[in-house]
């Protein structure tokens, strides 16, 4: 199996931020401010009004996914259909992203793992229910589960919080054989440790992004370029290896 990890490097070429590049987000926004339980608790209007700009980048219909998303799909297609030809321990792709966008979805991805939420989805600070949300969140929004006001916020995980899917994820990485990390500066932990874990492993280890990381020296095989260019690339050698 080969375990694709994506942040948000995948998604710039479709125009929307990173977070930790010259014009990343976290250059213009203080995390402290907008991204932790804390600033909920401090100041709700201005965080849901953060991730309200952000789900309407993603609703409106003009951000689409791009050739790297594509690729993706494709392979996930390709490796479903002739998964007994590769000899891996488990056939196929097993996709995480650490990206709130639906750009992967909207490439026709069918399995992605979103190990930090969604935009497109809240989640009830009371009582934790979950569920699709496409609008614009408000103070005055109530809870369809549990009928409290004022306590519905984006399902995206936040600085403090722990992810979703550790479990599912991990196991799914001990099942691999080739971990591939893509447009992702692999700093934020526990998506950070992952390399790690699949170097300990045995698992060929794949860097794909647009310059190198400063974990770059551990991958095995890298590809430098745009993710619209390298991801590709990549994708066809995959396809074409015996
Ligand atoms: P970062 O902003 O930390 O890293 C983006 C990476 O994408 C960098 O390594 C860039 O070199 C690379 N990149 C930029 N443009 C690219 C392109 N066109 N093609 C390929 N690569 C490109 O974003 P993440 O690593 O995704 O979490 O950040 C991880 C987490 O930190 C996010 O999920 C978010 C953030 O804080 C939370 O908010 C909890």
């Amino acid at each position: 199996m080969i375990f694709v990890l994506t942040g948000a490097g995948i998604s710039r070429e479709s125009g929307l931020e990173t977070f930790r590049d010259k014009d990343g987000l976290w250059t213009k926004v203080k995390i402290e401010d907008v991204a932790t339980p804390r600033a909920f608790r401090k100041n709700p209007k201005m965080v849901l009004e953060f991730y309200n700009q952000r789900r309407r980048e993603v609703t409106d219909g003009h951000i689409k996914p791009n050739e790297a998303h594509l690729a993706l799909a494709r392979l996930e297609d390709a490796l479903e259909k002739a998964p007994k030809a590769r000899g891996s321990k488990l056939p196929g792709l097993f996709l995480v992203t650490q990206n709130v966008d639906n750009l992967h979805e909207l490439a026709g991805s069918r399995q992605v793992c979103h190990m930090h939420g969604r935009l497109n989805a809240a989640k009830c600070d009371h009582c934790g229910a979950r569920f699709d949300w496409v609008k614009d969140l408000g103070v005055e929004d109530v809870c369809p589960d549990c009928q409290t006001k004022g306590l519905l916020r984006p399902d995206v995980v936040w600085f403090e919080e722990v992810p979703y899917y550790l479990e599912e994820i991990q196991e799914m990485l001990y099942q691999s054989d080739t971990f591939v990390s893509i447009g992702t500066s692999g700093v934020v932990y526990p998506a950070a440790s992952y390399l790690t874990v699949a170097k300990n492993r045995g698992l060929q280890t794949v860097e794909i992004n647009l310059a190198p990381t400063v974990s770059a020296s551990y991958f095995d095989r890298t590809f430098y370029g745009p993710a619209t260019k390298a991801v590709p690339a990549w994708v066809d050698e995959v396809l074409k290896a015996p």
